[in-house]
C-alpha cells in the first residue's frame, strides 16, 4: 500500500517536471521574436529615452547612437549596468532581468 503511494508521488512528480521542460521549451521557441517577460520598451521609455531619444538617436549628453551600435548583447548588458562616461550603471537601478530586457529592447533598434 505504502509502496504505491511512493510510486504514484514518482509519477506524478516525474510528470510535472517533464510537462513544466515541455513549456519551457515552447516559450523558448518562441522567445527568438516574442517580447521577453519583462518589457524592455516600457524599461527603455522610462530609463533611457532622455539621452538617447524615442528611436536611440538623439545623442544627447554625448550618447552614442544607438542604431548603430556595435556592441553586442553582452557588451550592452556590461555597459547598462556598469555606465561608462556620462551614462550611469543600472546595477543598482533597474534588476538583471530589466537590464537584460532593455539590452536587447536596444538591438532591435538598431534594425
Ligand atoms: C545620462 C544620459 C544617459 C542615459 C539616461 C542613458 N545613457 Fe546610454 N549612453 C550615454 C552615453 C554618454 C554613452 C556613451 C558612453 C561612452 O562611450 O563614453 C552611452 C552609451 C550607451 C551604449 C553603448 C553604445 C555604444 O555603441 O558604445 C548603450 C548600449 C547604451 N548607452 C544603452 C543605454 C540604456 C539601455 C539606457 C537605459 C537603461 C541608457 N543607455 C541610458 C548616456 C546615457
Amino acid at each position: 500500500m505504502n509502496n504505491w503511494v511512493v510510486y504514484l508521488f514518482v509519477v506524478v512528480s516525474i510528470y510535472a517536471c517533464g510537462s513544466k521542460d515541455a513549456s519551457k521549451n515552447e516559450s523558448s521557441v518562441s522567445s527568438s521574436e516574442a517580447k521577453p517577460k519583462v518589457d524592455g520598451a516600457a524599461v527603455y521609455k522610462a530609463n533611457c529615452e532622455l539621452c538617447h531619444g524615442v528611436d536611440g538617436k538623439l545623442g544627447l549628453n554625448g550618447s552614442k547612437d544607438l542604431t548603430v551600435s556595435e556592441l553586442d548583447l553582452n557588451e550592452r548588458i556590461a555597459q547598462i549596468s556598469k555606465g561608462k562616461g556620462l551614462m550611469i550603471a543600472y546595477e543598482n537601478i533597474l534588476s538583471l532581468s530589466e537590464i537584460k530586457a532593455v539590452a536587447e529592447y536596444t538591438m532591435l533598434l538598431s534594425k
